[in-house]
């Protein structure tokens, strides 16, 4: 028996293939996290590696993939939930306080749930893939500003991360469970350095107005110069 089926339309497929064929930037809107998305995304990654003779790259892609949707679908989640409750963000007991709520709340069915209520509230997830021989480079984007905790906990995280070496030594000193297990950002940082590209590459950004960006620039050769190396002066290290 073949598994569950999670696939997207065919209008969708064939545009995704025409779009790979043609080396067109793809882009996706979605809501939530819902297996049928994560699913096609996955499998459309595969394919562009496979085009540009790079497959190897592709668990580490996914698993990065899946983190930065399942943070920007979580941040959208997060202020429907705390508007629901009335949480203010700006106040860092009505902060915490919220955090363990909605820490408790999370389940699947809330995934489906608040997807179906992000949709409603316009707050939507852009998953970007923009490629050709020399890059593959991928944003997830979600709608809303970093409010200073996250984008503070996210700085932190990638600090972190960028010191680490260890995923076990890791986990035993820095768990913190404030938000999630705190896990994902290391994840992607040793899943970057572990497929040697350099965690730099990865970076998470904000307007402070209306969106954040997660950005990850693949080189897929070694003579292509990533664009935040370009400028680094020959001699600096
Ligand atoms: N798109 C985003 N919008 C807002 N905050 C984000 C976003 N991505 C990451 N963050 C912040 O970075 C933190 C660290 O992310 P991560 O390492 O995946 O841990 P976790 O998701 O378990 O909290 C998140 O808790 C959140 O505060
Ligand atoms: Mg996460």
């Amino acid at each position: 028996m073949s598994a569950a089926k999670v696939s997207v339309s065919e209008a969708v497929a064939r545009a995704a293939e025409h779009s790979i064929r043609e080396e067109n930037r793809l882009i996706v809107r979605a809501y939530g996290f819902i297996p049928v998305t994560e699913h096609f995304l996955r499998d459309t990654v595969k394919q562009i590696l496979h085009k540009f003779a790079r497959p190897e790259l592709a668990p580490a892609l996914s698993v990065i993939l899946k983190e930065l949707t399942v943070n920007a679908a979580k941040a959208n989640f997060k202020k429907i939930f705390f508007a629901e409750h009335n949480i203010d963000v700006h106040n860092p007991e009505d902060y915490e306080r919220g955090m363990r709520m909605f820490r408790e709340a999370i389940s699947e069915q809330m995934s489906s749930e608040y997807g179906r209520k992000a949709k409603q509230a316009n707050l939507n997830v852009h998953a970007s893939f923009d490629f050709d021989k020399d890059r593959f480079i991928i944003e997830i984007k979600n709608n809303l500003p970093m409010t200073p905790m996250e984008e503070r906990r996210a700085r932190e995280k990638l600090r972190q991360a960028m010191q680490c070496t260890d995923m076990a030594e890791f986990m035993m000193e820095n768990v913190d469970e404030t938000e999630g297990a705190g896990l994902g950002l290391v994840l992607c940082l040793m899943a970057l350095r572990s497929s040697a590209i350099d965690p730099h590459l990865l970076t998470i950004s904000t307007n402070y107005e209306n969106e954040t960006i997660a950005r990850l620039e693949v080189p897929l050769h070694r003579e292509y110069l990533p664009r935040r190396h370009r400028w680094r002066s020959p001699i600096a290290s």
